[in-house]
């Protein structure tokens, strides 16, 4: 990322700066938490990132062999409400036994019949669930992933936290769930008024590092 910025075009035409000036690298295998007050632009970066959205100054460089996966909210709605949730996995994995397939919506908590559950059917929390098994099976290295615990219950949680860790590629991670935090990453990237803060080091690192800064400010 070198010199990244983002400003959304409003309704009236002008724009609303979120961030500027982001610069710094994300090497392979790394697991950074995004952190940053609500509106701090947390999603949006993510966005930019996914290239869900264009930056509107800077420049964003993919490595050669990074395939992306992205999950948000909005991600939900984009799973086809008629179809089952054993079809829903199975089409993100189309070479894959049937037995595969039951096991990774098993490894979701999809047991047995419920399996044949309709999207259109199921909780926040399933479908959740089952964004997130199609990402995890996909053969994908870079997850960017916005708030994915929100609708989690603490087993779901468990889930995810346990195949994140085991993840093998890189990891971009907006969450409120502090313990998630602590359990995954080892850099943080924070979103203040627009610029970004860099913290190397883990959850723990950053909650000290950035108590202090608050504290030399004060002082
Ligand atoms: N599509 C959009 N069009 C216009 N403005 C937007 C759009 N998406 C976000 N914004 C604005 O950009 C700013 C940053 O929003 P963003 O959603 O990135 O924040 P966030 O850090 O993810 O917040 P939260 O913690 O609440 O999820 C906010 O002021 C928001 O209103
Ligand atoms: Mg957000």
């Amino acid at each position: 990322m070198d010199g990244l910025a983002k400003a959304w075009t409003l309704p009236d035409g002008g724009g609303r700066s979120v961030f500027s000036g982001i610069s710094g690298h994300v090497k392979r295998q790394q697991k950074i938490a995004v952190v940053g007050v609500n509106g701090a632009g947390k999603s949006t970066f993510l966005k930019v990132l996914a290239g869900q959205t264009e930056a509107t100054a800077g420049s964003l460089k993919i490595g050669v062999n990074v395939s992306i996966g992205y999950f948000s909210q909005h991600a939900m709605e984009l799973l086809a409400p008629e179809k089952t949730v054993f079809a829903t996995v199975q089409e993100a994995i189309p070479q894959a036994s049937i037995g595969t397939v039951r096991n990774l919506c098993a490894a979701f908590l999809f047991q047995n019949d419920e399996v044949d559950k309709r999207i259109a059917n199921l909780s926040g929390g399933e479908k959740s669930r089952v964004v997130l098994a199609t990402l995890l099976a996909r053969p994908l290295n870079l997850l960017i992933l916005d708030e994915p615990t929100n609708h989690l219950d603490i087993q779901s949680r468990e889930i995810l936290l346990d195949a994140l860790q085991k993840f093998t590629g890189t990891v971009l991670l907006v969450s409120h769930d502090r313990h998630f935090l602590r359990g995954l990453v080892q850099r943080v990237f924070e979103i203040d008024h627009g610029e970004m803060r860099v913290y190397e080091g883990d959850y723990r690192y950053y909650l000290r590092k950035s108590e202090e800064l608050r504290n030399s400010a004060s002082a």
